[in-house]
């Protein structure tokens, strides 16, 4: 079944390498929209769009809302902080009554695992995840490859090692589900309280040197410490973390000249990542929040049943 023909996007690790090229080459119009001075075309005239989500963001949700919103969509963010969520409403009930109001597509965000794939089984509106847990972010891991593959023309056997917090990033995981597909090498490294068991099942070199993860690499996936999601001290502090594995620029001496450094945000400057880095040329960070436009754009598109010839112009 092609990516047009199925009803979600739940994750990376269920698309094909050709689902995800024709996302990317979607994403390539789409860019181009929004560099145009009128940033509109019309062809969501007419659908809806909701997002709601349960945990805080600020790049995937605004995002999705402008995405829709240049696609000449109706988007409307539900912000659970102010809704019925407070009186107690659950998930099942607050995703039906989006449903039954019209909505075309939902774009949601949950901490626990697995929750969009609950709803998108219980609901008739398409469902795109926005991250669940520790599980997947597809939409991110998108952006990030199109980022990727713009900067390097192709993602043959390039080396990406991807550093930090993997036991708790859905955009590591979701990164190696899609990179994998591209036969790129990838290598994981970070604390052994922060890697997960049998992380090379998935394909993955693991690394317990960060000089040694960086040698040679063409890409460098820097992860955010998530702190919220450690219910204990997995690292016994932040400076000690940021000793052993903040990329500065001494560490880019081990990697490629032409080295991408990568961070989906927000920042932890000074933790995962120097201001250096994250400010300096090597860092294409900016450029990954403006593709996720591009590449969400794509995502309506092909999911809103958008007509092609309405984008060439
Ligand atoms: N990268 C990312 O998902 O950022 P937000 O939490 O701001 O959406």
């Amino acid at each position: 079944m092609g990516f047009e023909q199925k009803k979600d996007l739940l994750g990376l690790r269920e698309l094909s390498r050709e689902d995800i090229e024709l996302i990317l080459n979607i994403a390539l119009p789409m860019k181009d929209v929004i560099k145009r001075d009128i940033k509109k075309v019309p062809t969501l005239r007419g659908k809806a769009l909701a997002t709601v989500f349960y945990e805080p963001s600020t790049r995937t949700r605004t995002s999705f809302e402008i995405a829709g919103k240049y696609l000449s969509a109706d988007t409307v963010n539900l912000t659970v902080s102010t809704s019925s969520v407070l009186k107690g409403e659950s998930l099942r009930d607050t995703i039906k009554t989006i449903e039954v109001m019209g909505f075309d597509l939902l774009v949601m965000r949950h901490s626990m695992s697995g929750a969009p794939h609950y709803v998108a089984r219980n609901t008739d509106m398409r469902i795109i995840n926005a991250g669940d847990g520790a599980n997947e972010h597809p939409t991110q891991a998108l952006l990030d490859i199109f980022s990727i593959r713009e900067k390097k023309g192709s993602l043959e056997d390039l080396k990406i090692a991807i550093v930090g917090d993997i036991l708790h990033s859905r955009v590591a995981r979701s990164n190696i589900y899609g990179l994998s597909k591209f036969g790129c090498e990838i290598r994981v490294v970070g604390p052994s309280t922060l890697m997960p068991p049998e992380i090379e099942k998935l394909g993955v070199k693991r690394y317990y040197s960060l000089d040694e993860a960086l040698d040679g690499v063409d890409v460098i996936n820097v992860l955010r410490i998530q702190r919220e999601r450690q219910q204990i001290g997995l690292f016994p502090s932040l400076d000690e973390y940021a000793n052993l594995y903040m990329i500065s620029p001494e560490h880019l001496l081990r990697a490629r000249d032409d080295v991408l450094v990568l961070h989906p945000g927000p920042l932890n400057r000074g933790i995962e990542i120097s201001s250096q880095i994250a400010d300096s040329n090597v860092a294409v960070i900016n450029e990954q929040i403006t593709n996720g436009v591009a590449v969400r754009m794509a995502l309506l598109f092909l999911m809103m049943g958008g007509a092609r010839d309405e984008i060439a112009n």
